[in-house]
């Protein structure tokens, strides 16, 4: 993208990939020696569904006269009610005396973990004068959908009572458990020469296509991959600044043209309505929608961080519903890292940022032919909200690495060459160039160097 806003696409090499990989950290069910129940080291405070199995196990794992702690347990995906329920599980443990701040998050696929690590990180620090607070003590366990075989709810009790703050566990149907690692990837090559036009009549939509980011892809899908832009927000043409607007109309102006649509991408008749319109196949869909908010997560309500994820996870939703799994062949969602590591104030944005990667993971199994990948982008320089908020000096000074406008749209690129098909559709971490110090974060050194 040049000072004028015209599509130009930088080195896709200046922009850093990291691709999560499980790092085996326990054996399976039997590894603790299997037997009666474990002995209960905690006084379980259970929210969540009273008659989940999860639930019933802790519970009977509580001892009365045990260091209390809190358990907060979700279920396969994140539904209206989750939110609150987190909010009231970080409230009951931030009550909790010195060390008994210790909160534990158990789903099966609902997420949450997001909003725990920001919650634990704004606690720490000096509770009173001359009193310094480390905090509450999260971590979270991800469960297959089914527990499976004897033992198993025994198994997750004992890992429950033993994991160390800041766990982050997925445990699958044997009980071997795993967390997060971080190796460094290359994105897919694009052809040379470069791609040419898409199928004569494709269109691509970009969902929050008239917001920085999405404005910048729209002329780049349309600029190197041929496709008409169809632009879908709830800003109108007539609201944009002078710089954006002006791109707008080249977009529209140069061929094969664009579209907009003024459309809530929560709205699930508009949507369906508007998108029912655009006479061309949707080939690809770039979703850009969303809303950048912060806030302390001790001062955050439920319809807070309902609202943040609405525009994301939802959204996502409506979208694919509207236009059905036929011609899409490229699904890219714009998502964030604060959803794979902390940051202050950033609690609600982090946690609509995972619901919106479990949800297009989960979504690219009813698009067989479609390649899904979920771009977790550190923050972006040149353009869009971060940019606009003056926050990327801020940024570098605390050891992030932005990604530049140009080589950003030249990794949008490459990413729509992800390999199809719901076993390929996955996450990828997206730093600028340069050491980042906040990513990949610090206890998932285990990372690994060479791209794949
Ligand atoms: N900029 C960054 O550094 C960065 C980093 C990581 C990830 N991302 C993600 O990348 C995406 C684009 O970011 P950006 O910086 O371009 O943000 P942006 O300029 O704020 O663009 C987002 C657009 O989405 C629109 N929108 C919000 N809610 C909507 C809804 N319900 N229906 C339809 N449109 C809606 C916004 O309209 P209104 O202005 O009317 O709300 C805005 O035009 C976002 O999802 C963001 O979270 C951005």
């Amino acid at each position: 993208m040049d000072s004028s806003g015209a599509p130009t696409t930088g080195d896709a090499r200046a922009v850093r990939a990291f691709r999560p990989v499980p790092v085996h950290v326990g054996g399976g069910v039997h590894a603790g020696g299997g037997g009666p129940a474990p002995a209960a080291a905690f006084r379980w405070d259970v929210t969540g569904d009273p008659r989940d199995p999860l639930a019933v196990a802790l519970r009977h794992a509580s001892r009365r006269d045990a260091e209390p702690a809190v358990a907060v347990v979700l279920g396969t995906a994140h539904r209206s009610g989750d939110s609150a329920l987190l909010l009231e599980g970080i409230a009951r443990a931030r009550l909790g005396a010195g060390g008994g701040r210790r909160l534990v998050l158990l789903h099966r696929g609902a997420g949450g973990g997001s909003l725990l690590r920001s919650a634990a990180l704004e606690s720490a620090g000096v509770e009173s004068p001359g009193v310094e607070s480390p905090g509450l003590r999260v971590a979270a366990l991800e469960l297959p959908v089914r527990d499976a075989g004897p033992g198993f709810l025994t198994h997750v009790a004992r890992l429950v009572r033993d994991a160390a703050p800041g766990a982050e566990l997925q445990v699958a149907g044997d009980g071997t458990v795993t967390r997060t690692g971080w190796r460094a990837a290359s994105l897919p090559e694009l052809p040379v020469p470069p791609d040419g036009p898409a199928l004569p009549g494709g269109a691509a939509l970009v969902t929050g296509g008239l917001g920085g980011l999405g404005l910048r892809a729209a002329a780049v899908l349309s600029a190197v991959r041929g496709y008409r832009p169809v632009l879908l927000d709830t800003t109108a043409p007539g609201e944009l600044p002078r710089r954006p607007a002006a791109l707008l109309r080249r977009l529209c102006d140069a061929p094969p043209g664009a579209d907009v649509l003024t459309v809530d991408v929560t709205d699930h008749r508009a949507v369906a309505r508007a998108l029912g319109r655009v006479p061309l196949p949707v080939r690809a869909v770039v979703h850009c929608a969303g809303v950048v908010d912060g806030g302390p997560v001790a001062l955050t309500r439920a319809r807070d961080l309902d609202a943040l994820a609405a525009p994301k996870a939802e959204g996502l939703g409506t979208v694919l519903d509207a236009l059905g799994p036929g011609a899409l062949r490229h699904l890219v969602v714009f998502g964030s890292v604060t959803a794979r590591v902390a940051h202050r104030q950033l609690g609600g944005y982090g946690l609509a940022n995972e619901l919106l990667r479990r949800e297009a993971l989960r979504r690219a199994a009813a698009l067989p032919r479609c390649a899904t990948v979920v771009a977790e982008w550190s923050l972006w320089s040149g353009a869009g909200q971060a940019h606009e908020m003056g926050a990327v000096a801020q940024a570098r000074r605390m050891g992030m690495a932005p990604v530049p406008l140009a080589p950003g749209m030249a990794a949008l690129l490459r990413l729509l060459r992800w390999p199809a098909g719901a076993r390929a559709a996955g996450a990828v971490v997206l730093t600028g160039p340069g050491d980042d110090r906040t990513f990949p974060p610090e206890g998932s050194n285990e990372w690994c160097n060479s791209p794949t």
